[in-house]
């Protein structure tokens, strides 16, 4: 069994990033630092595609968009939404650690917000990267998410206290792998990376780092402030956090890590 796929079936992820101003702030920042360097048009693949909200909001720009995700409920999720499209999008369910469905240097943008998460397996991760950069065009542009190794452990041991325990924090602090089967499992199995590490990832690939941020900073952790911000509070609140999301201390800090690179 699957235990990534299962956990997914099971959770509404059409609802993370929109239902609320704490959770908005993530897509607010990443569209905006890829619209800095993203080309106006071109083909783009979403590893890791979810329901698909930057598979959309590309498609919507007129970019010839290739969804992928290894949980079927997004997949379906996908194809419905595309009824309202007058575009044509693929989406297919596929792992992004084999993409042999595609031919080398066939996308000028690829997209893997997602499946790192879930590859506890050092060989794996290298995998997923190897594939993604295979079928970018030279010149093209990668584009990878991760959740902080050191954002974890204040979110889920201030929200209960059954993970304030030390074995919890160490373990995350020295391999960042949480399994499903681990007492403190408070998700699925699922991989946290330092920022050092990524940059060195991009760097062993020989793809050229042109951006690294903090997606959505400590947001999420101040949820209930954000979320009672009106429009005007909101509107400073992620011009404040993209001033400084670049910051290396905010980047260790957040939530999610961004980063773009060049093929
Ligand atoms: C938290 S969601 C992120 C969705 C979207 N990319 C975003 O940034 O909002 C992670 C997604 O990665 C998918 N995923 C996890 N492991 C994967 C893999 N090995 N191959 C393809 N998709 C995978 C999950 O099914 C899920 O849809």
């Amino acid at each position: 069994m699957n235990y990534v796929v299962e956990s997914y079936e099971n959770y509404k992820e059409e609802d993370r990033l929109t239902t609320n101003k704490s959770r908005q702030v993530e897509f607010i920042t990443t569209v905006r630092a890829f619209n800095e360097v993203f080309p106006a048009s071109g083909k783009l693949l979403d590893c890791g595609a979810g329901t698909g909200i930057y598979s959309f909001y590309y498609g919507d720009m007129g970019y010839e968009v290739t969804a992928l995700d290894i949980t079927p409920r997004h997949i379906n999720i996908i194809n419905q939404e595309l009824k309202n499209k007058g575009y044509h999008m693929d989406a297919l369910v596929n792992d992004a650690t084999d993409l042999s469905l595609f031919d080398d240097e066939t996308f000028d943008v690829v997209l893997c917000m997602g499946p790192l998460y879930h590859l506890t397996d050092r060989v794996l991760r290298e995998k997923c990267l190897a594939e993604c950069i295979r079928v970018l065009k030279k010149g093209g542009l990668l584009a990878v998410s991760y959740i902080s190794r050191f954002y974890m452990f204040p979110h889920i041991a201030s929200s209960d206290k059954k993970y304030l325990n030390m074995s919890f924090g160490k373990k995350l602090i020295d391999t960042g792998v949480i399994n499903h089967e681990d007492p403190d499992c408070f998700w699925t199995d699922s991989y946290y990376y330092s920022p050092d590490e990524i940059e060195n990832d991009f760097n062993k690939f020989n793809i050229k780092i042109v951006d690294h941020l903090a997606a959505d900073g400590i947001s999420p952790l101040l949820r209930d402030k954000v979320n009672s911000m009106n429009d005007e509070e909101y509107k400073i609140w992620c011009d404040y956090h993209y001033a400084v999301c670049r910051e290396k201390s905010i980047l260790g800090a957040s939530n999610h890590g961004l980063i773009i690179g060049r093929k």
